[in-house]
């Protein structure tokens, strides 16, 4: 049944005040909760529904990523993210999510290839970061640089025509690891470091990340390997709000790279990807394991508003499967760069240990989440924690685009435009302004 949905039955709604019932059609989907369907309920009712923050609606219907939230399931087109972390690789990861199936051998080296030739950037857009400050947010730079990408390839633009659709998908792909560097050796003061076609793509984007013009840099293999695992990780996760904000700017016509510049806007926020750079902050201010009940005590009295970041979830009421891959992970990586003893992991580990005993998290089904762990491998990798939600929307890109895709290709697509319980002023007459007293 994939790609279709079946009406399953039908729920009747009773408008108490005026006595009339009406039907509407529930559809399935292949997994997940059933949804009803209420296109028609404002033509045949004269309401709304109510749901700020999207709690319970469906928004659209999808064939890319699913996720059970109770038992903490997370596919990509079927697959369970523990084994695409384990057997495959990003590039591959990326052509199951944009075309539906995994990759014959000749299709992943053609995808590869097509991808490795779009990692180069206008030459033009190098003199675009000069405009930025050298102390910039390179999230705040990636933002500009990729919405800037419309004014520089034109020649896929057009949302109409599914060849430049794929063509500005590649682009985005391919060059947002070239960008993201770009913004780091700017912040550095360092020059910019060329893509290398003979790399793949995490080693290419560690190399650009971390080689001088002066001095040959080999990437060490494990750390590639574990850069390509945190991409396979983030790559997608259904109707997030960045997701969403890509959809929605999408819904309207805007090009592609319009759309992943507001994607990336969305997913700055620290209750979304930009709690991976906020949960290293909060481990340093907590900075020691005998003030984790301090630390506890204000998240749980709300005192100025302190959350522990790197926690919770809309969907996960469970241990979000990717933490655990990343929690493994961070012991690789520490092993491999020789690290003993690593302060902040132990202190995350305590904290996760403390939290998860604790009836305030555990009467709310809060759980680490994929950022609580992703910052200290890619601290302990030589990123500085500005960069992280950087790395998170270069994984990101590919579930942006291959959403943005489904949404164009959906013949069920419309403008985004939510209504609202409007709870402003009644209607009311202007009033002169020598009329309206002090
Ligand atoms: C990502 O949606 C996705 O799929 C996102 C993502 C992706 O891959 O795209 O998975 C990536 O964004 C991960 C989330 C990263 N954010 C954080 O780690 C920030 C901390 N987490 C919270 O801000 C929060 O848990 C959210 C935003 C993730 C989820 O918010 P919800 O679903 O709106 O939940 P809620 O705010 O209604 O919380 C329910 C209760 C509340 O308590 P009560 O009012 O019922 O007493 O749980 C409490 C909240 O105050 N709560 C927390 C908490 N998270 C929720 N309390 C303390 N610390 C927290 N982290």
């Amino acid at each position: 049944m994939d790609g279709k949905n079946v009406t399953t039955g039908t729920v009747t709604l009773t408008d108490n005040t005026s006595g009339k019932s009406r039907e509407f059609p529930v559809l399935g989907g292949t997994s997940g909760p059933r949804v009803i369907d209420i296109r028609k309920l404002y033509a045949e009712t004269g309401m709304f529904t109510f749901d700020p923050g999207f709690v319970a609606t469906a928004s659209c219907r999808s064939t890319i990523t699913y996720i059970d939230g109770d038992e903490g399931i997370l596919l990509y087109r079927g697959y369970p993210i523990e084994e695409l972390a384990e057997k495959s690789d990003f590039m591959e990861v990326a052509y199951l999510l944009l075309y539906g199936e995994l990759p014959s051998a000749k299709q992943k080296e053609q995808f590869f290839h097509d991808i490795t030739y779009h990692t180069m950037v206008h030459e033009q857009l190098a003199s675009f970061y000069r405009g930025f400050r050298r102390d910039a947010h390179p999230m705040a730079v990636l933002c500009g640089v990729v919405g800037a990408l419309s004014a520089f390839y034109h020649d896929s633009t057009d949302i109409h025509d599914p060849h430049q659709r794929m063509v500005a998908s590649y682009r985005l792909i391919a060059k947002m690891p070239t960008i993201a560097a770009m913004a780091y050796k700017y912040n550095l003061g360092q020059p910019f470091v060329y893509p290398k076609n003979s790399l793949h793509y995490a080693e290419n984007f560690l190399h650009m990340c971390f080689a001088v013009p002066c001095e040959e840099v080999k990437v060490n293999p494990v750390l590639a390997r574990a850069m390509d695992r945190i991409f396979i990780l983030h790559a997608d996760h259904e109707q997030n709000a960045s997701t969403s904000t890509v959809r929605l700017a999408g819904s309207s016509g805007a090009n592609p790279f319009a759309c992943i510049a507001a994607g990336i806007a969305s997913l700055w926020g620290p209750a979304h990807g930009g709690a991976n750079e906020a949960v290293l902050k909060m481990l340093a201010q907590i900075g020691s394991r005998d003030h984790i009940p301090e630390f506890l005590r204000r998240v749980k009295t709300h005192q100025d508003h302190t959350m522990l970041m790197g926690f919770g979830h809309r969907v996960y009421k469970h241990y979000d499967p990717r933490a655990h891959v990343l929690r493994q992970s961070c012991h690789e990586v520490l092993d491999e760069l020789g690290i003993k003893n690593e302060p902040l992991l132990d202190l995350a580990m305590e904290l996760e240990r403390i939290a998860l005993q604790d009836d305030y998290f555990v009467s709310r089904k809060l759980y680490p989440n994929v950022d609580f762990y992703s910052g200290i491998i890619l601290r302990a990798m030589g990123f500085p924690t500005s960069l992280f939600t950087v790395l998170f929307a270069i994984a990101r890109t590919v579930g942006w685009v291959a959403q943005w895709n489904e949404s164009i290709e959906d013949p069920d697509s419309k403008i985004g435009r939510p209504r609202q319980l409007f709870i402003g002023s009644a209607p009311r007459h202007y009033v002169a302004v020598e009329k309206r007293g002090s």
